[in-house]
C-alpha cells in the first residue's frame, strides 16, 4: 500500500489530496467562526495557526497516525474544504469534515465522507469509526444517518449526549456519537 501521505482519493465530483502548505490561504480564509462553531477545532485568528495545523498534520501523516486531506473541485481545482481520518493507529479512528460555506448544500460533504470511509473500510484495520457530532449539527448528523452509521443510545433508546471539550477552552459542545463498524472481509 502506498504511503498515506501520497493517498489521493477521486470521487465523482471531488479530489481529496494530502494537505500541503499551499492550502494555508484558502483554509484560513474559509474556516470562519461560523464554520467551526459546532466542531472541535477553533477558527484560526492568524494564518500562522493554520500553518501550524498543516505542519502538525503532515508530521502525523509521516507517522501514519492521521490522514488530512484538502478537498478540491475535480473539474477546476477550486478549494472546497478539508476532511480527514484521525487517530488511524487506534481501533476507533475519527473522520472529520469541513466544507466552505459557499459550497454547502450540494451533497459534497457526504460525497467526501463516503469515499473517505469506504477507502478506510478497504485498507485499514479498526473496530469502528467514531464520529462525535454536536447534537444540533443537523447537516453533519444527516451525513452520518444517510450513510447508516449507528447512533449511540442508552438502554431506553435515548441518544447519549456528552459534554465535549473543544480546542477553544471557553467553548464546549453537546456531543452525540455515531459509529460505523469495520465490515467483515469477504
Ligand atoms: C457538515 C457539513 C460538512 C455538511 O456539508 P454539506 O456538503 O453542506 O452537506 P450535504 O450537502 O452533503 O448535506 C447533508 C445533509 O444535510 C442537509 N443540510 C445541509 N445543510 C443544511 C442546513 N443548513 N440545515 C438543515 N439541513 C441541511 C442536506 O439537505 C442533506 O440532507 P439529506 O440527506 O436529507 O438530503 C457542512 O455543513 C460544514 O462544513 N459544516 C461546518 C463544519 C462541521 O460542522 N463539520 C462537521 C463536524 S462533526
Amino acid at each position: 500500500m502506498k504511503h498515506i501521505k501520497n493517498l489521493i482519493i477521486e470521487t465523482e465530483r471531488l479530489v481529496l489530496v494530502p494537505i500541503t502548505m499551499a492550502h494555508a490561504g484558502p483554509i484560513f480564509k474559509e474556516f470562519t467562526p461560523e464554520i467551526t462553531a459546532l466542531m472541535y477545532p477553533k477558527s484560526p485568528d492568524h494564518i500562522s495557526e493554520t500553518e501550524k495545523f498543516i505542519t502538525e498534520s503532515i508530521e502525523k501523516m509521516d507517522q501514519w497516525t492521521n490522514y488530512q486531506a484538502t478537498i478540491l473541485d475535480k473539474d477546476n481545482g477550486e478549494f472546497i474544504g478539508c476532511c480527514g481520518l484521525h487517530k488511524i493507529d487506534t481501533t476507533a479512528p475519527e473522520p472529520g469534515i469541513r466544507i466552505r460555506k459557499s459550497a454547502h448544500g450540494k451533497k459534497l460533504g457526504r460525497e467526501a465522507v463516503q469515499w473517505l470511509t469506504d477507502r478506510a473500510q478497504e485498507n485499514l484495520e479498526f473496530n469502528y469509526l467514531f464520529y462525535p457530532v454536536d447534537k444540533d449539527n443537523i447537516p453533519s448528523r444527516k451525513i452520518a444517518e444517510s450513510l447508516w452509521w449507528i447512533l449511540q443510545v442508552d438502554a431506553d433508546g435515548n441518544e447519549i449526549v456528552t459534554i465535549c471539550d473543544t480546542a477553544d477552552p471557553g467553548r464546549k459542545f453537546n456531543g452525540v456519537e455515531y459509529r460505523v463498524y469495520k465490515k467483515a472481509s469477504t
